[in-house]
């Protein structure tokens, strides 16, 4: 079926088949192949943060149960059938992944909504088939892994030498990933990794462990050797922890905050660990003079918006030129005083809760900041309702460059906006920041935003759209949010190490 038939078909009513079957059963453990209770019986709740009600119960995975976990994926590393298989294997392997995903959208979607609070359209274009689309980009790298041949200049009487490069997989790897696009994020971790042929011990957020353990399921039955994906649900303090100590893990990867990337890429250096931290933002959004007002409105409200906020690239610094900034903030303020809050898997609904209560007691502690340093509410400003961890859209203006909403992740749906006079200030102003992941730039000069462009540090750039990410289009940030890039090539490189053959011939 055409993909885009697919999804006007979509039945996204309420809670799905998948949604359904975890309710008030026990999540368990993914460890070898099988699912097993935590060594320790503990399990912790699952929340719908619509309702604040308990979903159901998983297993809170320890630190020894990583150990089994990757003691488990060690043994299909080194000799296991895994590393039996040829990388056309490996790409079949994800490609058979990539359409159980995608056959089982309708269920993912939901769930993803029931755990995380999103919409469930969102969910199913973005996180379930978008998800299903980049499985398939990576399995395509499986088979086209190289190394290079290279000249050597040494100069030994009657010697000769043949020197070449080897990309092998890196080993067995740590995965340690956040709430807000679950199924995505772990996708985004394992894919490229198991294209590489390394192995791996997966921890889901411990706010939204479903769709990851749903996908553990998708894994055995696509017919990955049992230890190949394990996935441990549990707390970062612990078995988070557990991982990025483990001495038995070559490489870590993380997404999430900038606070606990710095203590994992401490502690990862204890056992040299290869590493790759995909960590917060501040986005500035930069709208020049001769922007494209009924395009850049509501581009600059998604780029908020979008995913409650809950996204690292969030445009959360909108800096407009002067004499368009009354329009622009009225025009976006009409958007956010529009939308309709609501559970994820209401179709009718604009904008889901946030994921949990600790981050909606975050981001209502931001606002509350924002007033008290001076800063005007002109849309939103409050949580909404009396159930669900809801927060209005909400729009701040006069807010210095010191102030905390100017200078922190909210990771909520609220954004700062700022008018400015010239392209100097401006680049300056959004370069005043810890962060840089992301940038956008509106404007019909091509100039302005070349020039922008290349001043701005940011690991991507967005000009007149924002917030899209494609698989072959590297990610990640300078300063403190992150090191190295995923997706593309470059994901390739985080999960491979280059050996050097010098052959004397
Ligand atoms: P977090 O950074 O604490 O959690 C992310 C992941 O790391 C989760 O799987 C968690 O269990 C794990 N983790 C936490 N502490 C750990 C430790 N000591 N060792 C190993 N793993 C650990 O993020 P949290 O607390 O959920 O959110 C706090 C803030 O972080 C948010 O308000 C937001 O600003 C930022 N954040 C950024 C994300 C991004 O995509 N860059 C995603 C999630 C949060
Ligand atoms: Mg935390």
């Amino acid at each position: 079926m055409d993909r885009q038939a697919k999804f006007e078909n979509a039945n996204i009513t309420a809670l799905g088949e998948a949604a359904r079957r975890f309710i008030g059963k026990p999540g368990k453990l993914l460890i070898d192949g099988k699912w097993e209770n935590a060594a320790s019986g503990k399990v912790f709740d699952v929340i719908d943060p619509a309702t604040e009600q308990v979903v159901c119960q998983v297993a809170e995975g320890d630190k020894a149960d990583v150990d089994r976990a990757v003691k488990a994926a060690r043994k299909q590393f080194d000799g296991g059938d895994w590393s039996r298989l040829t990388a056309a294997n490996r790409q079949n392997l994800l490609l058979k992944l990539a359409d159980l995903i995608d056959r089982n959208g309708d269920e993912l979607a939901p769930l993803e909504s029931l755990d995380n609070g999103k919409l469930g359209l969102f969910a199913k274009m973005i996180d379930v088939h978008g998800t299903a689309e980049f499985l398939r980009y990576m399995a395509g790298w499986a088979t086209k892994i190289e190394g290079r041949t290279l000249d050597v200049s040494i100069g030994i009487p009657n010697m000769e030498f043949q020197a070449y490069t080897l990309r092998q997989p890196v080993g067995v790897c740590g995965q340690i990933i956040p709430w807000n696009f679950p199924l995505a994020m772990a996708v985004w971790k394992l894919a490229p990794a198991l294209a590489a042929g390394c192995t791996c011990v997966l921890k889901p957020a411990e706010q939204t462990p479903l769709t990851a353990l749903r996908l553990g399921e998708l894994i055995l039955e696509a017919g990955f050797p049992p230890g190949v994906v394990n996935v441990i649900t549990g707390y970062g303090e612990t078995a988070g922890a557990a991982l990025v100590e483990h001495p038995g893990v070559d490489k870590i990867a993380f997404t999430g905050s900038t606070e606990v990337g710095k203590a994992i890429g401490k502690s990862a250096m204890n056992t040299l660990k290869r590493l790759s931290l995909e960590l917060g933002g501040k986005s500035p959004v930069i709208v020049a003079e001769d922007a494209d007002l009924a395009s850049t409105i509501p581009g600059v409200a998604n780029a908020i918006f979008f995913n409650q906020g809950e996204v690292c690239t969030a445009g959360s610094r909108l800096y407009v030129a002067d004499s368009i900034f009354d329009k622009v903030v009225a025009g976006v303020a009409d958007i956010a005083k529009s939308m309709k809050l609501g559970p994820g898997y209401d179709p009718t609904s604009q904008m889901g809760p946030l994921v949990s209560k600790e981050q909606h007691e975050r981001v209502l502690g931001y606002i509350e900041k924002g007033r008290k340093e001076g800063g005007e509410v002109v849309a939103g400003g409050a949580k909404h309702g009396d159930k669900g961890y809801f927060v209005q859209p909400t729009v701040f203006t006069k807010c210095g460059p010191q102030s905390t909403i100017v200078r922190e992740e909210i990771f909520g749906p609220v954004v700062v906006a700022t008018p400015y006079k010239s392209v100097d200030d401006i680049v300056a102003v959004a370069n005043d920041t810890q962060y840089g992941l992301a940038a956008g730039v509106f404007t019909k000069d091509l100039s302005f935003a070349h020039r922008v462009v290349k001043r701005l540090r940011a690991g991507t750039i967005w000009v007149n759209c924002y917030g899209l990410v494609d698989p072959n289009l590297p990610f990640g940030g300078f300063k403190s949010s992150g090191m190295g890039r995923e997706n593309g090539a470059a994901a390739i490189d985080l999960y491979t190490e280059q050996k050097t053959v010098l052959m004397s011939v």
